[in-house]
């Protein structure tokens, strides 16, 4: 395979009508770490699979997230994506609901693909696929659904997170596997390492939100605290303020970014008080221990791990089936990337 071409944005598309392919075209030429595809990508080298063959489904799932990210535009009111202006501020919201159902029927063609080049039974391609796309949208809807709830936990919050990032991420680390015809065993880890990895992800996006470089995150710094969005930060901050008799405005002002949403000459403030309440620092921890957790559940998920045996898909030649270099190195790529892609900046 070439080593810099981007499939993604090389997809084939047509010209006509103008209206539906400028957008698509705008949205997968637009940049994105192409994180997922390559997450799947190496999973699959891992299982033996060659990254031409697990290409489509790798493509599927990049293609599926540019979709979410569309529609999470509209749905979040955002003004920019990647750098540039979202979709629907580009053109209209109407453009942007229906480049994002081109986007999600190319998914799934790119997935039906998939079962062909790889000679794996589509099933339980399909399957994961499937369930993933249910479960990121009951994760938007949740997410949704806090932003005008008084009260939301942080557990709640955990767990709406896992439905709208853990679950892609998942889905892209169980392809992988399932390319290479990895054993429900296997799946089940890498799944399970996706959720991990969504959590860190997910609590890391909030953090690069209030503490990232404007222009090299390529949106404006603050704006979940603007929309009155319920951010790990934000939970956390209401938990410990209220342990803390001393900081009655830093109260005050929490509570108005979780009901209304702050001005943007207010965000400053809010980050000062995060960071006096340690509320920085805990999501830095929790960055790093929910990525330890990912890595441990591809440890055990990888050829040469605990879970399955050779029969399943797995060091077919009898590479690594004692767990030594073959698997650390996948493992250790893995890891590699997972460090790299938490700095998160164009
Ligand atoms: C953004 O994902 C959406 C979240 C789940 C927070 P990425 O940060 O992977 O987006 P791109 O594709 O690189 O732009
Ligand atoms: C994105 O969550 C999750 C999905 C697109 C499914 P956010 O709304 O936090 O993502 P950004 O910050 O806009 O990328
Ligand atoms: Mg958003
Ligand atoms: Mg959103
Ligand atoms: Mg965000």
């Amino acid at each position: 395979m070439p080593s810099r071409r981007d499939a993604a944005a090389d997809l084939e598309l047509r010209d006509e009508p103008a209206l539906l392919y400028e957008p698509v075209r705008y949205v997968l030429r637009g940049g994105g770490k192409r994180l997922r595809p390559v997450l799947l990508l190496l999973v699959a080298e891992a299982f033996e699979t060659e990254p031409e063959d697990a290409l489509p489904a790798a493509l599927a799932v990049e293609v599926f997230h540019n979709f979410t990210l569309v529609h999470d535009d509209v749905m979040d009111g955002a003004d920019q994506r990647r750098g540039r202006p979202a979709v629907h501020r580009r053109w209209d919201t109407g453009t942007a609901l229906l480049t994002g159902d081109l986007l999600l029927a190319r998914a799934y063609d790119l997935l039906a693909e998939a079962g062909e080049t790889t000679g794996a039974d589509p099933t339980p391609l399909m399957r994961p696929f499937r369930r993933m796309a249910r479960r990121l949208c009951e994760g938007q809807a949740l997410d949704k659904t806090f932003e005008t709830r008084e009260a939301v936990s942080v557990e709640e919050y955990l767990d709406m997170i896992d439905s709208k990032t853990g679950a892609l991420l998942g889905a892209a680390f169980e392809l992988g596997g399932r390319c290479g015809g990895a054993s429900p065993e296997r799946a089940e880890s890498l799944r399970e390492a996706g959720a991990a990895l969504g959590r860190a992800f997910q609590i890391q996006d909030d953090l690069l939100d209030l503490t990232a470089d404007s222009e090299r995150w390529g949106k404006p710094v603050g704006g979940d605290l603007q929309e009155g969005k319920k951010t790990f930060l934000l939970l956390r901050a209401r938990e410990r303020v209220s342990e803390d008799d001393v900081s009655a405005d830093a109260r005050a002002l929490f509570e108005r970014a979780a009901a209304d949403g702050l001005a943007p000459d207010e965000i400053d403030d809010a980050r000062r008080h995060m960071d006096r309440l340690g509320v920085l620092g805990d999501a830095r921890r929790a960055v790093a221990r929910h990525t330890d957790a990912a890595t441990a559940h591809l440890r055990r998920a990888l050829p040469g791990g605990e879970n399955g045996t050779a029969e399943d898909g797995v060091a077919k030649d009898g590479a690594a089936e004692d767990g030594s270099a073959e698997d650390d190195s996948a493992v250790g790529a893995l890891r590699w990337l997972i460090g790299k892609m938490q700095a998160r900046l164009h």
